[in-house]
């Protein structure tokens, strides 16, 4: 059993980043207090999403809260394609159906402290997933929305926004990504 009280963000190079996530096979409490302490974490964090292996457990499941932007002042109803009405949990998911142009947009993420880089991704996407009841839930998205979906779902993977940033952002975070191997290297 999993303590969902013990789970912490994982920072880069923790190998538990790169690995592939397994499915979840059933939707228990367990599964439902891990998915709970990782939005708690996620927003204390001030992120956006917060995927599974980022809290060393290798699940296919990420949370994400892209909140409506309070300058445009819409409601998630008004534009369900590029926010959330609140916190929600994704288990299974499955993207398809890429479309849209490719956007060049500065990408951060809560295992990576003190890097940010432009990431090319392209701006809509479909996500197929079920949700803690168990229930299957199909959405399109585009925007930050999609953004959000796509990079959790890379982590489902084992791939980080380092090995995605143009190779302009790569270069300037390089210092900084060898600063955290190093501090890890020092830490073992
Ligand atoms: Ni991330």
């Amino acid at each position: 059993m999993i303590d969902p009280a013990a789970l912490r963000i994982l920072d880069f190079p923790d190998p538990a980043l790169r690995r592939r996530a397994d499915p979840v096979p059933a939707i228990t409490d367990e599964v439902r207090a891990v998915a709970a302490r990782m939005i708690d974490l996620m927003v204390r964090a001030e992120g956006i999403g917060l995927a599974a292996p980022q809290v060393g457990v290798p699940w296919r499941l990420f949370v994400a809260f892209v909140p409506p932007s309070p300058e445009d002042g819409r409601a998630p109803g008004d534009e369900p394609e590029t926010c959330q009405a609140e916190p929600e949990v994704f288990i299974n998911p499955v993207l398809r159906d890429f479309g849209g142009e490719l956007v060049q947009f500065e990408e951060g993420c809560l295992s990576l402290p003190d890097i940010r880089g432009d990431v090319r991704r392209p701006d809509q996407v479909t996500l197929d997933a079920l949700d803690l009841a168990g229930a299957p839930v199909t959405r399109r998205a585009r925007g930050l929305l999609s953004r959000c979906w796509q990079h959790e779902a890379d982590h489902l993977d084992g791939v980080l926004i380092i090995d995605r940033m143009t190779p302009m952002a790569r270069m300037k975070n390089r210092s900084r990504i060898r600063d955290l191997e190093r501090l890890a290297a020092g830490a073992r």
